[in-house]
């Protein structure tokens, strides 16, 4: 991934230096001008994915170089820096379109807070577009074996109807892809998918994520938010891991689905909503059923179609083809040609057991094209345990650093038998948090 880069444009030179310290040491790319003119003349130049803005400077003052930095690039987040005398002006930027405002003294933690954030949301919105481009490219379920043939025509008629659809299958075997061609192939494709990861949200707030809240309905809700039912109306809502939702929340779901309707908490108005149902976990729900950890009548309400997906180790006919797909998509990403994988090596991956699935093999694979200087990738470095990476022949901190993250995570995780709770507890995040890490550098749980 390319380095991010942020422009900071401040007449004052200990602001210019102290600034760019900071945020070069985090990895960024960083350019600093002492004026508005000189920014507007950098920003024809290279469009960064951060400006730092001061209110006052001499010459075209903050206010106007903001407006015409909107002109030539919409989307650019800016937050303007302001001292005491100019907070104000700080804040109405904001309203006209600054994406946040810093005061000096400037504290680091904060301009790191809000850059991280201001990137955060620029990503996200990128990725969204990216995201709706790729659709069809992205849900691809490769696989020819006759067990994925068989899927594929279940997902094909499940599709047109309006059935709610129960994806169960061990981790990393595809719920996610299914959920998407599921919406993607249905009368609904062009209305909104909507997904919520019951796993990666605090128990007490899944409620107002689901049905969302009126302001004031407790601590933090400053405003009133539409929960995913309402975002989801005349589209498709697929609870992600949804055998993590608490007893509580099960029982409010299950009366959303048998009337459609529900009330925002704190609220009191009715509201009804036309979704489509689909829910994935990759738990064994019968035991939980039976251990009265999840409710059967929630259960059948959800289980209308079962999709199940089958574990890789028993269709190794189609490795082959997932790495020749990954190999593919990884040139793509990195622009780079495509490696090759020699047979040798591709015998191995054949015969391992893959108990992190198509996840765990996509990532090998990355981690290989990462690893592998040369374009023919000859020795895979499973069965043999795991050597640590050498993180000193990546390119770019961000990639190295995630690498490391992924390692230390791994690590932690298998000290603590895989229990996510135990390990958040002893590295010091919230379990959520940990959760998300796991998903985003896609480590393969057992
Ligand atoms: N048949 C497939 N063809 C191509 N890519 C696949 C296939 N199955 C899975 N993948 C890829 O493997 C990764 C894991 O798949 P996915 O996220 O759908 O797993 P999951 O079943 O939802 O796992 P979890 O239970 O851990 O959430 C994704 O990057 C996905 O794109
Ligand atoms: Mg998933």
């Amino acid at each position: 991934m390319a380095t991010e880069s942020i422009l900071i444009i401040d007449d004052e030179e200990g602001i210019r230096d102290s600034l760019s310290g900071i945020l070069i040491d985090e990895g960024y790319e960083v350019k600093a001008v002492d004026s508005g003119e000189g920014g507007l003349e950098a920003l024809s130049r290279k469009v960064p994915d951060l400006v730092f803005l001061d209110v006052w400077l001499p010459g075209m003052d903050g206010l106007e170089t903001l407006e015409r930095i909107k002109d030539i690039s919409p989307d650019l987040p800016v937050i303007m820096i302001s001292g005491h005398g100019n907070i104000e002006t700080a804040v109405n930027a904001t309203r006209i379109g600054a994406y946040d405002f810093l005061e000096k003294p400037l504290s680091l933690d904060r301009v790191l807070l809000v850059a991280g954030r201001a990137l955060e949301r620029k990503t996200l919105e990128r990725e969204n577009r990216e995201l709706k481009e790729t659709l069809q490219k992205k849900w691809v379920l490769v696989g020819e074996s006759p067990v994925m043939r068989e899927i594929r025509s279940q997902i094909d008629m499940a599709a047109r109807s309006n059935s709610r659809v129960l994806i169960t299958g061990e981790s990393g075997t595809g719920k996610e892809i299914v959920a998407h061609l599921l919406h993607a192939l249905s009368a609904r494709a062009d209305k909104p998918f909507v997904e919520l990861n019951c796993a990666a949200i605090p128990h007490e707030l899944i409620e107002s994520e689901l049905f969302g809240h009126e302001k004031g309905s407790f601590t933090g809700a400053f405003d009133q938010k539409k929960g995913k039912f309402e975002l989801a109306d005349n589209g498709t809502l697929f609870l992600d891991e949804i055998a993590d939702m608490s007893f509580n929340t099960q029982a409010k779901l299950l009366r959303v689905l048998e009337g459609q309707s529900f009330q925002r908490v704190g609220g009191s108005k009715d509201i009804s909503v036309d979704v489509r149902v689909l829910a994935a976990t990759n738990r064994d729900m019968e035991k939980m059923i039976k251990e009265e950890k999840f409710r059967g009548d929630l259960f059948f309400r959800l289980n209308v179609i079962p999709i199940k997906l089958p574990p890789l180790k028993e269709r190794r006919e189609d490795i082959s083809l997932l790495v020749e797909h990954f190999l593919e998509l990884l040139a793509q990403e990195y622009g780079q040609p495509k490696k090759t994988l020699a047979a040798s090596a591709l015998q191995k991956l054949v015969s391992h057991d893959w108990p992190g699935n198509i996840r765990e093999l996509k990532n090998l694979v990355e981690r290989l094209v990462i690893m592998t200087a040369s374009d023919n990738i000859e020795s895979v470095g499973i069965s043999e345990s795991k050597a640590q990476s050498n993180y000193f022949i990546i390119d770019g901190l961000k990639q190295a650093r995630d690498t490391f993250e992924k390692d230390y995570i791994e690590a932690k995780l298998k000290q603590h038998d895989w229990n996510i709770s135990k390990t958040a507890e002893a590295i010091g995040v919230e379990r959520s948090n940990l959760h998300r890490k796991i998903k985003s550098l896609g480590i393969a749980t057992p």
